[in-house]
C-alpha cells in the first residue's frame, strides 16, 4: 500500500476532455493549455491519442518537445501499432509516459470478442512491448468498476507483472459511488500480488454528479493519481474536475491529509481559458469555478460577508487566482495601466501583442463605461487571426416589432469584399443568412450560445458557435458589446476553423481489422 501523502494529478483534458463531441481545440491551443498545465504543476499531461490523426500525433510531440517539467502522456489501444505510434510521439519528453488500455468488464470484452484467456494474453504482450519501448507505463482496464472482481485481479497482476508502473482504475460509465470506490481500490492494493510496487490511479466520470466524490474516495483507499479535466470537461457528463479535488483536498487538509504540487492561483486563468478555446461554457453555480463560486448577491450574504468572510467562504477567491478587490480600467487608463493590470491577471505580453491589444481596448472602452478584468480576458483571447480566409469588414442590422430583420454585411474573403443583405428571423438569424450568402456552405449549426462577460446593459456578450461539416466540427468564439456582432465574429470565427480542419483532415485509423501484433 502506498503510504506517501502526495497525490498525483494527472490532467486529460487534451484527451479525454478534447474527444467531448465538440471540444476539439486546435493545435496551437493546445500547445497552450498544455504550457499552462505545466505551469500550474500538474504532474502528468495526456496529451491526446497520437495514433487517432495526424494532428493528434503533431500536438502530443510538440507537448512532448516543449515540456518542462510535467510527464507527457499520450494514449493507445491494447495493439503494437497504437502503442509504437504513442511512443513516437511522446519520446521527445523530458519524462515520457505511454498508456494504454482494453476494455476489460464483459460489455466491453464482446467488442473485439476477446475470451477471457485471450484478454489476457493480450494485455501481458501489449504491456510487455509498451515497457519495452519506455520505462513509465500505465495500464487501464477500462470499465474496471464493472468488471468481474476475479478477473480484475489477474489482468491487473498481469499488467504489473509485464512492467506496468502505474495501473489506472477507471470508472468508464461513471457508475461507482464513494464506499465501494476505495473499497475497490483497497481490495486491489490488498489482494494483488505486487499492488505496492505501483502507482495506482482513479479515473472517474460523473455521470452520477459522484466523480470528485468517487476520486477523492479512491484516494483514501489507497490510490495517488487523480485523473481529472479542467471544468470537468470530458465525454457526456464529463469527467473529474481538477480544480474540485485539489481544492477539496487543499481546504479539508484536516480530514484528508494529502498534498499535490498544484499552484491553486492559476486555476481560474485555465478553467477560463479551457472554456473559450473547447466552446464549452462552465455554469455559473459551477464549484470553484464558476461566476458565482464566490459571489454573495443576497442583503444576508453581503451583511455577513463584511463583518467577516468566513461566514459564508470556505476559501478566499486570490486562493484560486480571482484578483481581490480590483479596479476597473477606462477610457483614459493608458498603455502602461493595461500593461500592469494584464501582468496582474497573468499575462506577460509582447510588445506587439500589447499594442495589438491596446487598440482593442480603447475601442472598447469608448463603448463601455468600465472595462473589468473579465473584459480584458476577453479581449486577450480573442480568436480572430490574420491568417483567416473570412473576416467581417462591417455590418448593420436593422430590427423592429415588424419583421423580418435584416442584416448588411461586407466581409473579405481570401483578400477580397462582397457584400449582401439578407433577412430572417431576427437579427442573429439574419447576420448568419448574410453570411451563408457570402460563403454557401454545408455545416451545420450544432451550438448557438450566449452569455454575458460582466454585468450591465453595456456589458460585452461572449458568444460560442458550433460547426459541424461532414463529422467534422469547429467552435468558435467572439465578445463584443453589441451580441450580433459578437454572434457573426463567432459564426465566421468557426467557419474559418472549419476550413482549416477541412485542409488537414485525414481519414481516422480504424482498429477494425488490424491484429494487435502488427507493427
Ligand atoms: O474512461 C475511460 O475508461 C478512459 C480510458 C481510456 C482510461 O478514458
Ligand atoms: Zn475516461
Amino acid at each position: 500500500m502506498t503510504t506517501s501523502n502526495e497525490v498525483l494529478i494527472f490532467d486529460t483534458t487534451l484527451r479525454d476532455g478534447e474527444q467531448s463531441p465538440g471540444a476539439t481545440m486546435t493545435h496551437n491551443e493546445k500547445l497552450e493549455i498544455a504550457e499552462l498545465l505545466d505551469e500550474m504543476g500538474v504532474d502528468i499531461i495526456e496529451a491526446g491519442f497520437p495514433i487517432a490523426s495526424e494532428g493528434d500525433f503533431q500536438a502530443v510531440s510538440e507537448i512532448a518537445k516543449l515540456s518542462k517539467s510535467a510527464t507527457i502522456c499520450g494514449l493507445s489501444r491494447a495493439n503494437y501499432k497504437d502503442i509504437d505510434r504513442c511512443w513516437e510521439a511522446v519520446k521527445h519528453a523530458r519524462s515520457p509516459r505511454i498508456h494504454t488500455f482494453i476494455g476489460t468488464s464483459p460489455l466491453h470484452r464482446a467488442i473485439p470478442n476477446l475470451t477471457m484467456d485471450e484478454m489476457a494474453e493480450r494485455i501481458h504482450d501489449t504491456v510487455t512491448h509498451a515497457r519495452n519501448l519506455c520505462d513509465n507505463v500505465q495500464w487501464s482496464p477500462m470499465d474496471a468498476t464493472r468488471t468481474e472482481w476475479d478477473y480484475l485481479c489477474r489482468v491487473v497482476e498481469i499488467a504489473i507483472k509485464a512492467g506496468a508502473t502505474t495501473i489506472n482504475i477507471p470508472d468508464t460509465v461513471g457508475y461507482t459511488a464513494p464506499v465501494e470506490s476505495a473499497d475497490l481500490i483497497r481490495r486491489l492494493i490488498t489482494n494483488v500480488p505486487g499492488a505496492d510496487d505501483v502507482i495506482f490511479a482513479t479515473h472517474c466520470h460523473n455521470d452520477l454528479g459522484m466523480a470528485t466524490a468517487n476520486s477523492l474516495a479512491a484516494v483514501e483507499g489507497g490510490a495517488r493519481q487523480i485523473e481529472c479535466t479542467i471544468n470537468g470537461l470530458g465525454e457526456r457528463a464529463g469527467n473529474t474536475a481538477l480544480e474540485e479535488v485539489v481544492m477539496a483536498l487543499k481546504v479539508r487538509n484536516d480530514i484528508m491529509p494529502y498534498t499535490t504540487k498544484i499552484d491553486t492561483r492559476k486555476i481560474i486563468n485555465i478553467s477560463r481559458r479551457v472554456a473559450t478555446v473547447s466552446g464549452f461554457a462552465v455554469q455559473y453555480n459551477k464549484a470553484i469555478v464558476g461566476k458565482n463560486a464566490f459571489a454573495h448577491e443576497s442583503g444576508i450574504h453581503q451583511d455577513g460577508m463584511l463583518k467577516n468572510r468566513e461566514t459564508f467562504e470556505v476559501m478566499k477567491p486570490e486562493d484560486v487566482g480571482l484578483a481581490g478587490t480590483s479596479l476597473p480600467l477606462g477610457k483614459h487608463s493608458g498603455r502602461a495601466a493595461l500593461r500592469a493590470k494584464l501582468a496582474e491577471l497573468g499575462f506577460d505580453l509582447a510588445d506587439n501583442q500589447l499594442n495589438d491589444i491596446f487598440v482593442r481596448f480603447k475601442d472598447l472602452a469608448d463603448r463601455k463605461k468600465e472595462v473589468f478584468d473579465d473584459d480584458l480576458m476577453a479581449l486577450v483571447y480573442q480568436n480572430d487571426s490574420a491568417e483567416d480566409r473570412l473576416k467581417l469588414k462591417s455590418l448593420r442590422v436593422v430590427c423592429g416589432t415588424q419583421g423580418p430583420q435584416t442584416a448588411d454585411m461586407v466581409m473579405e474573403i481570401d483578400g477580397a469584399d462582397v457584400e449582401t443583405s439578407a433577412t430572417g428571423d431576427g437579427p442573429v438569424d439574419a447576420t448568419f443568412n448574410a453570411v451563408k450568402a457570402l460563403f454557401p456552405h454545408g455545416a451545420r449549426l450544432q451550438l448557438y450560445q450566449v452569455s454575458a462577460v460582466t454585468e450591465g446593459t453595456d456589458a460585452q456578450a461572449t458568444v460560442s458557435v458550433r460547426m459541424e461539416e461532414d463529422g467534422r466540427i469547429a467552435t468558435g468564439q467572439s465578445a463584443d458589446t453589441d451580441t450580433v456582432v459578437a454572434s457573426a465574429k463567432a459564426y465566421i470565427n468557426a467557419l474559418n476553423r472549419l476550413l482549416v480542419r477541412r485542409e488537414q483532415s485525414e481519414p481516422g485509423y480504424d482498429v477494425k481489422g488490424v491484429s494487435y501484433k502488427d507493427t
